[in-house]
């Protein structure tokens, strides 16, 4: 029991009419904000009569409390609402975009960054956050890789479990708890060619394998809704996906909470070509378990018709009604409605929370190059930052700006003149960020490049170039930033300057001569409301870079998709046989392999050591590695635990990951960095897609990354179960 007043489930279920029922099934959004269109008008009437029972897109404690205090003091059943908003990487506060956050390997730092926006939304009233998004993500072309935790399944599962703690606290009805949404279920990543809501067709071993393990995981860690993903899967519409959704989401995985669709999903089952009309869409929605309709009214005005022609039963309803008061119940909205949004934050709460994303960005940070260690800077150098990048406040913000103003966001430069001093650091943009050149801009930036001793160029996407609906099919510089940054390039070059590359993106973009002609390169993503200051904090040395790439970086967009799991050849590439897997135009390997980062330490990692030779099933070994910093200066080196089954009944990936950890050592200094591995996570799904533990032997791989040749590897034998 969460709150004092007694369960009114029952009650109310038997009072409510079905215009009510449909009501508490209904989600509409109360204005526009970052996504779709908006199609509802004025709600205010529909949530008194009970007919609209849940919001999204509402903001501002007073407006949300506004709203509550209707439903709850004006409507006939005083049913409370649940709002909900798209708190993804933040609410005011903005922490990186979720893939800059994955790069920094740290699921601690994952769940602190969801506790504080679950901190900060639920300080305005609301009590929902659609996220996380755990859509394992391996073609860059796909807007919405900036959304979630990059190519690898595992990753996946730690930020999946992450980020359900953090938003969800330790009991839901806290006045800090949100109720986490965990989307798009399922296989959203694999949409065709990259375009969004293009249709998906994978198979049931790559689906089980790759997309579903994220979502168990989180679903495992007591998940309160889960949302389906508009795409389809094999030519079943994931909002009509019965099998998935009720199947294997609720039977198979045990998962009770609440099913809500994404935006106008349920009607776009027309559009999909599996419903003539919205009866017929809802029909086949709720029939497939989703309980809430998420802004197509297809629900208030189906149900009713679908009723009639006996499609769906009251029954049907009532399940879905109790599912949604149950979790208005869970999240204590019945014990005091206003709970959530009644206590502003304190400045200095607000103030601390900056302090940490700042903290959190720095370890976002990859970078990527750094030659003859021009980062970082010495204390007085002179800088000439430019680029469109450069003072653009506005986009450090990313794509899901939540409920942040388009102010109050440090730029680079800004950060850089906080950092080192006003008159050590001069800008020029030179160009927007179609490169076009603004009013002589160009001209200025190359002269402002002679003045300077080294140059920081800041290039890339604006915030709206990644996300929903931001499919790009040329994920390169976009228009005509790279005629300017040749130009730099040659000027620097006839100038001997270093130039020093901040590359913003939501996705990697595919850039190989940009990293070939820059002397360092730092994958700075959208780091949020921070950003200015984080950047400064690496470049002046304050901080050692320490994010690695959590996905792998392609050379070619021919190359798409490359990660690192990919399953072994029966013709292993060898550049002296014609006959096996390679490109003739083309190397096979990436430019960046996943996990790749530079620090401004030397690591060298020794002595692998696992504490047992062989495990049975129920065993765990303990996997250890010495690290050595080398280097002269104090920085974080990450660890990853890979394992290869070589020799099974199904082909196993040339590389799983199973681990990682991060150690920070001081100059000379040594640690070892010890990762668990449950022999249970050495099981495979076989030949017929049920986890099997094979026995046999795993190389077990420890390194930097997932560039094979750097792995250090030993053996354990898999045992059968004792007698
Ligand atoms: C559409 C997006 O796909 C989803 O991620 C988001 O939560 C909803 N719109 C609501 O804003």
């Amino acid at each position: 029991m969460t709150g004092v007043a007694a369960n009114p489930i029952d009650r109310l279920i038997r009072e409510m009419s079905l215009a009510e029922k449909l009501g508490q099934l209904t989600m509409t959004a109360a204005g526009s904000t970052v996504t779709g269109p908006t199609i509802a008008g004025d709600s205010t009437e529909a949530i008194r009569a009970g007919t609209i029972g849940n919001l999204l897109n509402l903001t501002g404690a007073a407006a949300v409390r506004d709203m509550q205090r209707l439903a709850v003091e004006e409507s006939r059943l005083g049913i409370p609402l649940l709002i909900g908003f798209d708190v993804v990487h933040g609410y005011r506060t903005l922490f990186p975009i979720p893939l800059g956050e994955a790069a920094a390997f740290d699921p601690d730092l994952w769940a602190l960054t969801a506790r504080e926006a679950a901190k900060e939304a639920a300080a305005d009233g609301l009590a929902m956050t659609f996220a996380p998004m755990l859509d394992v993500a391996r073609d860059p072309r796909w807007g919405r890789s900036a959304e979630g935790p990059g190519e690898d399944p595992y990753v996946g599962m730690r930020l999946a479990d992450a980020k359900v703690r953090g938003f969800q606290g330790v009991n839901l009805s806290d006045g800090s708890a949100l109720a986490a949404c965990a989307k798009h279920y399922c296989a959203y990543g694999a949409v065709t060619a990259g375009r969004d809501y293009a249709s998906v067709d994978i198979s049931e071993r790559t689906l089980r394998e790759v997309y579903l393990p994220p979502f168990t995981a989180a679903v495992a860690a007591g998940v309160a809704s889960v949302m389906p993903a508009f795409t389809d899967l094999a030519g079943i519409p994931m909002t009509a996906n019965a099998a998935l959704l009720k199947g294997w989401l609720r039977r198979r995985l045990g998962f009770n909470g609440v099913i809500v669709s994404d935006y106008n999903a349920v009607a776009e089952l027309i559009n999909h070509g599996i419903a003539a009309d919205l009866a017929q869409a809802a029909t086949l929605a709720l029939k497939a378990g989703v309980d809430i309709d998420m802004m197509a009214n297809a629900y208030r005005h189906g149900l009713p018709i679908a009723l009639d022609r006996g499609w769906v039963s009251s029954a049907d309803i009532d399940e879905s009604v109790r599912r949604v008061l149950t979790l208005k119940w869970k999240l204590g909205l019945f014990d005091d409605p206003y709970r959530r949004g009644s206590t502003a934050e304190s400045a200095e709460a607000v103030e601390t929370r900056r302090r940490f994303s700042r903290a959190v960005a720095t370890r976002s940070v990859v970078m990527l190059k750094n030659d003859r260690d021009v980062l970082p800077f010495p204390s007085a150098i002179r800088i000439a930052v430019i680029g469109p990048l450069a003072d653009a406040a506005g986009d450090m913000r990313g794509p899901w700006w939540g409920a942040a103003t388009p102010e109050g966001y440090v730029s680079v430069v800004a950060g850089l003149k906080a950092a080192m001093s006003e008159a050590r650091v001069a800008f020029e943009a030179g160009i927007d960020v179609e490169g076009v050149d603004v009013a002589g801009g160009m001209g200025r930036a190359l002269d402002l490049c002679a003045q300077a001793e080294a140059i920081v160029l800041c290039l890339g996407e604006a915030a709206t170039m990644s996300g929903e609906a931001a499919s790009r099919a040329h994920p390169h510089l976009p228009g005509r930033q790279r005629q300017f940054a040749e130009a730099v390039f040659d000027r620097a070059r006839a100038l001997r300057k270093p130039v020093i590359v901040i590359l913003f993106s939501g996705r990697p973009l595919i850039v190989p001569w940009l990293i070939e002609r820059a002397d360092a390169v730092l994958a700075a993503w959208f780091l949020g409301s921070e950003a200015g200051n984080a950047l400064a904090d690496v470049m002046v040395g304050r901080v050692s870079p320490s994010g690695r790439t959590p996905v792998t970086w392609a050379r070619s967009v021919g190359q798409i998709p490359l990660f690192f799991g990919a399953r072994p050849s029966g013709r292993p590439a060898n550049p002296m046989d014609t006959y096996t897997s390679k490109y003739l135009d083309v190397p096979n390997d990436p430019l960046f392999p996943f996990g790749f980062g530079l620090t401004y330490g030397r690591f060298r990692l020794s002595n692998l050591n696992v504490s047992r030779d062989s495990v049975t099933e129920s065993d765990t070994v303990a996997v250890r590695v010495d690290v050595t910093n080398e280097g002269t200066r104090t920085a974080e080196e990450t660890v990853f635990l890979f394992v290869h089954d070589k020799l099974a009944s199904v082909a196993r990936p040339v590389l799983e990951l199973k681990g990682f950890g991060k150690i920070r050592l001081e100059p000379g200094q040594s640690g070892t960095v010890t990762l668990p591995l449950a022999a249970r996570d050495l099981r495979f799904l076989g030949l017929d897609l049920e986890p099997v533990f094979e026995p046999g032997e795993v190389e077990i791989l420890v390194g930097p990354c997932a560039d094979r040749s750097r792995l250090l590897a030993a053996t354990l034998h898999l045992a059968p179960a004792r007698p």
